[in-house]
């Protein structure tokens, strides 16, 4: 089945907040930000700006009925500056007028004077400043100094990942308007409803219940709109309670890339030992991580590249601290791999030093302690029906590595201006929100008396196509075709207290409530066909291709007759279900326990070829075997693992995020900050499912997608590490991503 709403799509049909046919008397909203990174405010001037034709009102901190609150975990994000301005894009007020036009020219007339404070923008400042926005976090595993005594040989070194901006292609955008009785309808562009009507309802001084937000879908989300889609939708709330008119903000590119939060920057030292045998028997990291100037998701985020620090590898003695460096930057944020993709650099940027020392390739590293049965993760979970080995030694035999790498060897002998460089690389990542009580979700199933289905869950759809996966379950559940079923939008009045659809868990969730769901009416109708059908139970019953079949024989009862035959028995034909993870568990006083369902695995290979008078280079290839357990959609499943891969490869080779030292984006248009086009996509993008067993706990054994394919794409860093050294022998690997082909041309040439 295709995703449903590629029609939609591709005609230009498909609704997002900026399509939606606004309503009379609609006003426009516009942000007034801080220009500076750091300052306090010492005079605003509105009067030219609140004079002007047209501007229906300016509201300030001032305005906010309730309090000033937007932060999610930690309360420390005011939603208007008040007398201090932290980052630059930081809203200050927001202009309300009768058209975009007005509320610009309005913007251009506000007088803001301030005082000038030191500005920090890099992590390690920050850090030794001792400035926070979180307190340091810690494993350990068994005693890491004691495995420093032990080994043969230690590496040291540094390893940076820069930011990346989401570039979601629906920008930021909220559209609100008053109901009946103070009651305020948002629509927003978010991936957390909840979070955004919570946060307004704190923000208005009102209870949840007189917020009520709708998603219809995101053009986009990526973890951009996991926290950070709460302020937009917050101001347009609060002009909806003074005004009691729609109000609508659709952030413009520039102000988007201004103003909203990244992933986040690491700067990271790290130590590595290892046996004779290639073991790594110790690894010791300080995780860097620049937050910006608030909190938002770094607690959280923190916590993966600590989940994720030792990727795919069973490392006995185990010591990683985060800290989370508060900077003058815009508060940074979820971006696919949540902190992930940092750590896993890390341990693959160790193992690329150690190789290059030890004068080996990597991969006999990675391959000498890839996890096994049965070992500990340094958070104490126990790996179970590990994959890492199976889908490694597959790659290495489908793709054919070891001929692969003679190739390379050969061509790199034969040329100087060009050189190819090869890679492997295994990702082990968890599947569950890693706090616990996050993990649970809620679904409504109506069959309406005609047969028709509409199923509402709290997954938002944002173009990884969950819709198309919860239709599927509920099609197959009752046996019927996929146009008798439609996924209604997302809205906190049909499924309430949802958490964010995010950490990949979206479909596994949701598609478990709405399972649960239509198996309860499934049972159900089963007693109203045993009546029907006059059977002496209804064991033998079953729903498959709009029929009722007994004993898997077809009957001339239809789906459609069942279900108004069961609304004249006034058998309840509504259905609301909740499922919460089983099993999983973390204590974060110990950090140890079980905090994953399970885990996705996979490997790619990849293979560069470098032009070393340009420093240019593309992806020849990059062959992946994936874990998708039994997949439920493997267009849309591949389709996720490609953008995925892309998108990776865009953070490490491409996209380059520049804040001068003022805290002033300078990458802050597509014409300087450069993400991967159509020539940038590898040549050759292979992914072949590794079928497995799947797993209990992934909707419909179809495991989690969204994120784990993201950290292939550190594959293709170190495949180009190992095309420059094959030119430049002096090369002393940086480990400093992305690596622009600036970059590229400097270690061609330099030490
Ligand atoms: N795919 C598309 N097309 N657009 C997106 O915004 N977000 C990614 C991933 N795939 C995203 C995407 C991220 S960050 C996550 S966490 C998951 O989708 C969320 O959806 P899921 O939980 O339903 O997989
Ligand atoms: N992943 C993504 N988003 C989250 C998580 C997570 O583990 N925890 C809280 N928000
Ligand atoms: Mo994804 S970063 O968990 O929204």
């Amino acid at each position: 089945m295709k995703n449903k709403d590629s029609y939609g799509h591709v005609r230009g049909e498909s609704l997002f907040v900026d399509d939606i046919t606004v309503m009379q008397g609609t006003l426009h909203g516009l942000v007034f930000d801080a220009s500076i990174a750091h300052g306090r405010i010492k005079n605003i001037d509105y009067s030219k700006a609140e004079n002007l034709e047209g501007v229906v009102r300016i509201f300030t901190h001032l305005d906010i009925p309730g309090e000033n609150q937007i932060g999610g975990i930690i309360q420390d994000e005011p939603l208007f500056a008040e007398n201090e301005i932290h980052f630059m894009g930081q809203p200050i007020a927001f202009i309300v007028a009768e058209s975009l036009a007005i509320a610009k020219k309005a913007k251009s007339l506000i007088e803001i004077e301030v005082a000038n404070l030191p500005i920090i923008t890099k992590a390690k400042e920050a850090f030794e400043k001792g400035l926070f926005t979180n307190a340091p976090r810690t494993f350990k595993k068994a005693d890491v100094n004691e495995g420093f005594k032990k080994a043969d040989y230690i590496f040291e070194g540094e390893a940076f990942t820069n930011g990346q901006e989401h570039l979601y292609l629906e920008t930021q955008a909220s559209y609100a308007y008053p109901l009946e009785n103070g009651t305020i309808k948002i629509i927003s562009s978010t991936q957390g409803p909840t979070a955004v009507q919570k946060t307004i309802a704190n923000v208005l001084g009102v209870a949840m219940h007189s917020v009520e937000l709708e998603v219809v879908r995101l053009g986009g989300g990526f973890g951009g709109k996991e926290d950070q889609a709460t302020a937009w939708a917050a101001m347009t709330a609060v002009a909806v309670y003074h005004l009691h008119v729609p109000v609508k903000l659709v952030l413009e590119r520039h102000d988007d890339i201004r103003m909203t939060g990244k992933r986040h920057p690491y700067h990271t030292f790290y130590k590595i030992g290892l046996n004779k045998d290639l073991k790594i028997i110790a690894f010791e990291a300080d995780y860097l991580q620049n937050s910006g100037a608030a909190a938002d998701l770094s607690p959280a985020i923190a916590e993966r590249t600590l989940f994720h620090g030792t990727n795919s590898y069973y490392i006995e003695n185990v010591r990683m601290t985060v800290h989370s460096c508060k900077t003058n930057l815009p508060p940074n944020t979820a971006f696919r791999g949540f902190g992930g993709p940092q750590g896993m650099f890390v341990i693959e940027a160790a193992i690329a030093k150690a190789a290059q020392e030890l004068n080996i390739p990597a991969y006999k590293i990675q391959e000498a302690n890839l996890l096994q049965e049965d070992d500990e993760f340094s958070y104490g979970q126990i790996a179970k029906n590990v994959l890492i080995q199976k889908v490694w030694n597959s790659a290495k035999t489908t793709f054919n590595f070891d001929k692969k790498s003679k190739e390379i060897d050969a061509f790199n002998a034969k040329n100087t201006a060009l050189k190819k460089g090869i890679s492997l690389m295994p990702i082990t990542f968890g599947i569950s929100f890693t706090n616990t009580p996050m993990n649970h979700a809620r679904a409504l199933v109506h069959i309406y008396q005609d047969g028709s289905v509409g199923v509402s869950t709290g997954a938002v759809e944002m173009g990884q196509s969950v819709n198309t996966k919860m239709l599927q379950v509920a099609a197959q559940s009752f046996g019927i075709s996929s146009q008798n079923v439609k996924i209604e939008t997302t809205n906190t009045t049909r499924v309430a207290n949802t958490s964010p659809t995010a950490a990949s868990t979206g479909a596994d969730l949701n598609g478990k409530a709405v399972q649960l769901a239509c198996t309860n009416l499934v049972d159900r109708l089963q007693r109203v066909a045993q009546e029907v059908l006059e059977l002496e139970n209804k064991s033998s019953i079953s729903f498959y291709e709009n029929y009722v079949y007994v004993n898997k024989k077809k009957t001339s009862l239809t789906w459609h007759k069942l279900v108004s035959e069961a609304f004249i028995r006034r058998v309840s034909l509504s259905e609301n279900a909740h499922y919460a993870t089983p099993e999983i568990h973390f204590d974060k006083k110990k950090e140890k326990g079980h905090p994953f369902a399970y885990h996705v695995y996979g490997t790619a290979i990849t293979t560069v070829t470098l032009d070393c008078i340009r420093g240019t280079y593309e992806f020849d290839s990059v062959e992946i075997i994936h874990d998708f357990g039994k997949s439920m959609n493997l267009g849309i499943d591949i389709g996720q693992v490609e953008g995925a891969l892309v998108q990776g490869l865009g953070w490490v080779t491409m996209e380059e995020i520049v804040y001068d030292d003022k805290g002033i984006l300078r990458s802050n248009s597509l014409s300087g900050y450069k993400v991967p086009d159509v020539f940038a996509v590898p040549k050759i993008i292979k992914t072949i499912p590794f079928v497995s067993d799947g797993d209990d706990l992934a909707i419909l054994k179809s495991k989690a997608v969204g994120e784990p394919p993201f950290m292939y794409a550190i594959g293709g860093y170190f495949a180009l590490q190992n095309a420059i050294a094959a030119f430049n022998p002096r090369y002393n690997r940086k480990l400093d991503a992305p690596m622009t082909p600036e970059k590229t041309l400097l270690a061609l040439y330099g030490e």
